[in-house]
């Protein structure tokens, strides 16, 4: 068989795979540093100094799309700041460089640094509102769980489609006062919950891979920056998700709308959130049920990252050594 001819455009994507994975490795040992020390803003900081200094080395003129806020709130990676060496593909970038500020200060299960890189233009310009949720994995028929059905109905279809009990049905959901009926209503059916205290983004990808996981759903609501990290990393290995931003005043309508908003009831499926080819990479802070943490030993940082390429759906684990720390900004590890 002769060789395959890979086009320039894949073999950018190819290249850029590795680099997103150097990025949120970057991010997630800056952040790790900080890890049970109380200080959730430190600690994000840290993460957001690494990812960028990190990305202006990539070779795209990437566009922040998902960042850390509005101009005006955030000093860097705010949506709109241009990234990257400037020469390259254009390219639409969402980032989470500490998603789960909290786990980290806490030294809790579950901290990840996570960004997704995306085709100009393809992302959705999500304002940082709260988003109504509900995941699957993947193997069902579209619309087999809707973000309009009740939760007890979605649990009985994804029962049924999966072809078990409700009882052996496991949904997980963040743990907030606001989730107090849904919690209730999915009890009743008398599936399972497992709860997470954040992290919504590891909590929607648990559903891609069932068997190992434990998690058949995600339902509830978070973060719509998250929504789409979350929704990016889905569209890599399959799986259904439905959003719903929450503009539930005036101010938050007029944000959405100046950002490209025009329908602020639509239910977004993965396909709107992400209309094209993207890179998801992520890596473990605090030790959780998707990653491990950032080990740090005696002449090496390890970190393990996760990344997952949409136009082939690989997905990769790449546990890495790391063995010059002067890359990291640091002498001494910790
Ligand atoms: P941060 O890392 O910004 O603290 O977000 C953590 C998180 O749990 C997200 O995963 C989730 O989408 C969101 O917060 C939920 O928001 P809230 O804590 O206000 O319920």
């Amino acid at each position: 068989m002769p060789p395959r001819v890979v086009e320039r455009q894949e073999i950018m994507d190819r290249f850029l795979s590795l680099e997103v994975a150097r990025v949120t490795e970057r991010a997630a040992v800056a952040a790790a540093l900080l890890r049970g020390r109380g200080n959730e803003k430190a600690a994000d900081q840290a993460a957001v100094d690494a990812m960028r200094r990190e990305m202006n080395q990539i070779p795209i003129q990437g566009t922040i799309v998902i960042g850390e806020g509005e101009r005006d709130e955030a000093p860097m990676l705010y949506i709109g700041e241009t990234i990257g060496t400037g020469v390259g593909p254009k390219v639409d970038i969402a980032v989470d460089p500490l998603e789960g500020t909290t786990l980290c200060a806490k030294n809790m299960p579950g901290s990840i640094a996570t960004m997704t890189l995306a085709e100009g233009g393809t992302l959705l310009n999500a304002p940082d509102v709260y988003m109504e949720k509900i995941a699957i994995g993947p193997g069902y028929p579209k619309y087999v769980v809707e973000l309009d059905a009740s939760p007890a109905e979605n649990i009985r279809r994804l029962a049924k489609a999966k072809g078990v009990a409700t009882e052996q049905i496991t949904a997980l959901i963040l743990d907030r006062p606001r989730h107090a009926d849904l919690i209730k209503a999915v009890r009743a059916t008398g599936a399972a919950i497992q709860f997470i205290t954040d992290g919504d983004v590891a909590g929607v990808i648990h559903t891609a891979e069932p068997e190992t996981t434990g998690i058949d759903i995600y339902i509830g609501t978070g973060g719509a920056p998250e929504g789409v990290l979350a929704a990016s990393a889905l569209s890599c290995t399959g799986g259904q998700m439905y959003g719903r931003l929450i503009l539930d005043t005036d101010e938050k309508r007029e944000r959405a709308r100046v950002m490209g908003i025009t329908d602020p009831k639509m239910i977004y499926g993965i396909e709107d959130l992400v209309r094209g080819d993207c890179v998801f990479a992520a890596t473990g802070v605090t030790t959780g049920s998707l990653l491990k943490g950032v080990r740090f030993k005696p002449g090496m940082i390890e970190t393990d990252t996760v990344v997952m390429r949409s136009a082939s759906g690989t997905v990769r684990w790449i546990r890495a050594e790391h063995r010059q720390f002067e890359k990291f900004e640091m002498t001494t590890p910790k």
